[in-house]
């Protein structure tokens, strides 16, 4: 596409922007397992746009200009901090999402390391089942990164892990809990290998953060994960997934917060005076920090108890229904509302085509296979028609019709 000549009238260019929508995925109507996390709450909805426009044009970049930036973005932080039992001399900054989070806590460590203890070649040990912006973290700061395969529950081996470190280890991670399958890594022992061999620890709650806390305070069984675990040095929290902000809101933690010096890019030398980032952007979008503050004060711990009581209601009835097909098996042992589905008579990505066919987008896991659900509130409306569909589709699969056929 070219630029076109002359500007298009208001009313074309958004047939045409609805138009090319209508290829996306159906999220509103409950047919998306990952990407969008909605309340199903059109009031939620409301306060996440009000707060957006309010801040559509502002910077983020300049606190001074724009203080009640500044202050709303210190108040997510320690809202998020409250919730996982920061201590007080800890702190933390906003970034744009869980990677970013991520990618701070790695460089934090890695600089740490370098200056402490004079690592100038380190290493990340992280269990396969780390988010891919582990790896993604190791690639851009230049560190080795050591993936250690997972155990037979699908949780961190946690002597394999403790076997990986050495003296060039900068940090070692743990999920609370993990995106492939949802179950939660053993942060206590790993973080504890942490604590003895004077190296970071990182536990990734970016889903957790917004659920493990409000499943606590509702009475469920939940293991340590947080601050009160004292090997635990950094953490990352996700705002725009189960806290329900609009994507580009992550909070990432510090035990101390002077480590965030760390974090800090401050460049005197340029002709523009003084210029300083706590995250990879320059500019940075107002919206999502804006957002994320209305959505927590808006929605308070009564608010996320309530969506957090129909999050789980939901999930039952997922796990119920899917573990009454007998061809089917929920993978792991997920502790909150995410599902990792398959089979070892039947084969799932055929049956994973066939949900496509219905409009459903399930998330294919491989090694092993499986069919993976983020659960959101909305789904409680749809969670009928989707075991239906699946049912049916269990009943009619043929072959996998492979990758090609998939994004054609
Ligand atoms: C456990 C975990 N960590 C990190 C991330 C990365 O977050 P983002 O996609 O916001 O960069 C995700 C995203 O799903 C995640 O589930």
């Amino acid at each position: 596409m070219s630029l076109p000549e002359k500007g298009m009238v208001r009313d074309e260019l958004f047939a045409n922007m609805r138009d090319r929508k209508a290829a996306d995925a159906k999220w509103r109507e409950g047919k998306t397992f990952s990407l969008i996390y909605p309340t199903g709450r059109e009031d939620v909805d409301e306060v996440l746009m009000e707060a957006s426009d309010l801040y559509l044009y502002e910077n983020a970049l300049n606190p001074f200009r724009f203080p009640s930036l500044e202050k709303m973005e210190r108040d997510v932080v320690e809202m998020t901090g409250g919730l996982v039992n920061l201590p007080a001399a800890g702190g933390g900054t906003m970034a744009s999402g869980g990677s970013e989070s991520i990618l701070m806590s790695v460089l934090v460590n890695r600089d740490r390391a370098r200056n402490e203890r004079g690592v100038q070649h380190g290493n990340i040990v992280y269990p396969t089942s780390a988010h891919a912006a582990f790896a993604k973290a190791a690639h851009y700061l230049e560190l080795e990164a050591r993936p250690i395969p997972i155990t037979d529950t699908l949780i961190a081996d946690v002597d394999a892990m403790a076997d990986a470190v050495d003296d060039n280890t900068v940090l070692m991670m743990g999920s609370a809990y993990g995106y492939p399958h949802g179950v939660m890594d053993p942060i206590e022992d790993l973080s504890n290998i942490a604590l003895e061999r004077g190296i970071g620890f990182h536990s990734d709650t970016c889903i957790g953060a917004f659920v493990l806390p409000f499943l606590e305070r509702l009475g469920y069984d939940i293991p340590p994960f947080d601050f009160r675990l004292p090997g635990v040095t950094q953490m990352s929290a996700d705002v725009h997934k189960y806290g329900y902000a609009v994507k580009g809101a992550s909070v990432v933690l510090h035990r101390n917060k002077d480590w965030i010096w760390n974090q800090i890019f401050v460049y005197t030398d340029w002709p523009s005076g003084l210029y300083g980032t706590p995250t990879v952007a320059g500019a940075r979008p107002a919206g999502p920090i804006a957002a994320a503050w209305a959505v927590m004060n808006y929605l308070g711990m009564e608010g996320y108890l309530g969506l957090m009581r129909v999050l789980m209601d939901t999930t039952e009835i997922l796990r119920d229904g899917i573990q009454s097909i007998p061809e089917l098996r929920i993978m792991g042992d997920p502790i909150g509302a995410l599902l990792t589905f398959t089979s070892d008579t039947i084969d799932t990505y055929a049956v994973c085509d066939l949900m496509d066919d219905r409009g459903w987008n399930l998330d294919r896991n491989t090694n092993p296979n499986g069919l993976h659900m983020m659960i959101s509130p909305l789904h409680a409306e749809y969670a009928d028609q989707f075991l239906a569909d699946l049912r049916w589709a269990v009943k009619n699969h043929g072959d996998s019709r492979g990758v090609e056929a998939r994004y054609n």
